[in-house]
């Protein structure tokens, strides 16, 4: 395994390979632009260009930690290679690039993204009640993502964050890949979002710290999803609501109230003006342990190695891009966004963004 970009999170993935984390993977290589960091790890080969790591004949697969620009490029070199990949969230800063490194990965290569709370075990529970049809027809979907708090001081750090230049946006594409991640995983994508975005509403910044999405499904579901890097205290609460009930997921714990009879047929066979289906508090019960990152590594391994399903593959990650993406767009143009977005479009969008010719 050889891993590029040895900042933060890169570290991190670092440290779980060394420490033995991971089974069945050896960290090889390593690789950032900046030599001074390659010197803290002596016994791994060090490289500063990723081409040469990933022809160096160390390595099988790569792990993308860098800032998310490079995530494309990185990964298409790492193609060219035959590497199998494993990148950071998100793919990709937009639909266009996140669609090119799906179609430069070779066949027989695997392609996965970090999106760990597939991992988490609250969340895989609530997606097999949704997908056992537990919930019957899906009516409403509530999730906010408040809990993100960030100050000036952190921004100002610099770097790569919160510019459109550096990142391709704020909240939406640094704080909550995750989050909208878990809400297409388990809800599927909306047909239309129309979104109101406030750039820099909070902070001195020019990308969104705070957005409230309106979401259309083809089912005729709607959904609310609220996300700020401004709010304390913050809320992380995801609400889904069928004709069977209700799932509720806040500060991790899950909560299934179940009716004993469909809310839609009640509503159309009760003979009672003010009635309303009876509901019962479900107990549910959420096995195992979050494995977090290194859950989706041992899958990326286990999947190279033995051809199990991808928990996270890059196919799916895309969507999440494509959410980010419609979101900042209706944001700025305040017009709702019907979906699939193009990938073309938006990209010609953000240049603009980039270059100041649009200020949202
Ligand atoms: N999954 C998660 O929970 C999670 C959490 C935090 C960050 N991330 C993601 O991890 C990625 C990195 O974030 P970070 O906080 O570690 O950033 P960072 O700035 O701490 O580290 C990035 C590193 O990449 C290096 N780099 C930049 N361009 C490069 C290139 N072309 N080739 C090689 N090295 C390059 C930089 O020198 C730096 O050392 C981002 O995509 C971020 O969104 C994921």
């Amino acid at each position: 395994m050889g891993i590029v970009g040895i900042g933060g999170m890169g570290g991190h993935h670092i440290k779980l390979l060394l420490d033995r984390k991971i089974r069945r993977a050896k960290l090889a290589a390593v690789c950032d632009l900046n030599a001074e960091f390659l010197a803290r790890y002596p016994d791994v080969a060090p490289f500063t260009d990723v081409r040469e790591m990933c022809r160096s004949g160390l390595i099988d697969a790569v792990i993308i930690a860098t800032p998310h620009y490079a995530h494309t490029p990185v990964a298409l070199q790492a193609f060219k290679c035959g590497m199998h990949v494993l990148s950071e969230k998100p793919l990709a800063v937009h639909k266009a690039d996140a669609e090119k490194m799906i179609k430069a990965c070779p066949r027989h290569r695997k392609f996965a993204v970090m999106m760990q709370m597939r991992m988490s075990p609250t969340f895989r529970k609530v997606k097999e009640i949704v997908d056992a049809g537990e919930l019957g027809r899906i009516m409403r979907v509530n999730m906010m993502a408040t809990h993100w708090y960030r100050t000036n001081k952190y921004y100002a750090l610099g770097g790569w964050r919160a510019t459109w230049k550096g990142e391709g946006g704020g909240v939406l594409i640094n704080q909550c890949p995750h989050d909208l991640d878990m809400l297409q995983w388990i809800c599927g994508m909306p047909t239309r979002i129309h979104a109101h975005c406030g750039f820099g509403k909070w902070h001195k910044l020019e990308v969104e710290d705070e957005a409230t999405a309106f979401l259309e499904y083809a089912n005729g579901a709607t959904g609310v999803f609220i996300a700020s890097t401004a709010e304390a205290p913050g809320t992380r609460r995801f609400e889904i609501a069928g004709e069977h009930g209700k799932v509720l997921i806040e500060n991790n714990q899950l909560r299934f109230l179940r009716n004993d009879v469909s809310a839609l047929k009640f509503i159309k066979t009760s003979k009672r003006a003010f009635a309303a289906p009876k509901t019962r508090d479900v107990t549910v019960s959420v096995r195992g342990q979050d494995k977090g990152h290194a859950g989706i590594i041992q899958n990326f391994v286990d999947s190279i190695l033995d051809g199990v399903p991808l928990i996270a593959p890059a196919r799916e990650a895309i969507n999440q891009v494509e959410l980010t993406n419609a979101m900042i767009y209706s944001g700025a143009t305040g017009t709702p966004v019907d979906l699939p977005l193009s990938g073309r479009t938006y990209k010609r969008f953000l240049d603009d963004l980039i270059s100041g010719r649009i200020k949202p």
